[in-house]
């Protein structure tokens, strides 16, 4: 089967009056379906790896291709999540909804209500952003992501700005929308336990210039409660990321 993803020997470097070198040699593969995340320490270069496969940037070095297809520095072809809510703040919530299926050339209100409705948020088709709370507006974010044709999605740090209880909920919360409709998803979070609890998979990261320091299948059945975080097997999983998190550093 051809991956939904496929990086291949990513080689970035931020030319300046300092050459910043951001990655050197990455190779990542994502299946059809998996939720894989990418855990690294800030400045690591995650969001550049995600500039580069939305053709924002074109790497030095390497390829990326998408179910199979070459894109370096071609856009259009992926789904986009960043930290902090992108609503346009003059649409209402589902004129926000349907902007991306505007850009793609075919709008379907009847769906971004209907999925506006399952995420919990039905009666806000005409509300405002500024009306919402963060964590409301990063949902409509979501869903708009969800309603974009595209299989891949990158959310980078989706719940960075918001409060501890907040960013609870809406992991439960993503991960229930993610379970009705499987995409492949690359997340980039610097929390252990947000790493563990939503992925299938993490890859964990050096500072820069980045590189995998490992690979950890996470072993949880889904769908995933919070109870997990109390078990052994996770505390244990937690401790290992730290060490390797802080062994990475000081190399
Ligand atoms: N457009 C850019 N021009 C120059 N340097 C950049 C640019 N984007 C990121 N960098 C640098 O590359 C490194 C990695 O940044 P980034 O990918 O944003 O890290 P992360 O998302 O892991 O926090 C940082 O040192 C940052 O300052
Ligand atoms: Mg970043």
């Amino acid at each position: 089967m051809t991956a939904k993803l496929r990086i291949e020997d990513l080689t970035h470097t931020f030319k300046g009056t300092q050459d910043i070198d951001v990655l050197d040699g990455l190779s990542i593969t994502i299946r059809d379906g998996e939720f894989v995340t990418l855990l690294g320490p800030s400045g690591s270069g995650k969001s550049t790896i995600f500039n580069l496969i939305g053709g924002l940037i074109e790497p030095d070095q390497g390829d990326i291709f998408i179910d199979g297809k070459r894109v370096n520095g071609t856009r259009g072809n992926i789904s986009y999540l960043p930290q902090q809510d992108s609503l346009l703040p003059w649409r209402t919530i589902e004129d926000n909804l349907v902007l991306v299926q505007e850009i793609n050339g075919s709008v379907d209100r009847k769906r971004a209500r209907k999925w506006l409705k399952r995420a919990g948020l039905g009666g806000y088709e005409d509300s405002y952003p500024n009306t919402l709370s963060g964590g409301m507006r990063q949902r409509v974010a979501f869903i708009r992501s969800l309603l974009s044709p595209q299989q891949l999605m990158l959310l980078d740090e989706p719940f960075g700005a918001l409060d501890e209880l907040t960013r609870l909920d809406m992991q439960d919360w993503l991960l229930k929308m993610w379970e009705t409709d499987r995409r492949s998803v690359l997340f980039i979070t610097h929390s252990i336990e947000e790493a563990i609890y939503m992925s299938d998979r993490i890859l964990i990261l050096s500072d820069k210039p980045a590189k995998i320091i490992k690979e950890i299948q996470v072993p949880f059945e889904r769908p995933r409660h919070h109870d997990i975080t109390l078990e052994d097997t996770f505390t244990k999983l937690r401790r290992e990321i730290y060490l390797l998190l802080r062994e990475g550093d000081s190399q």
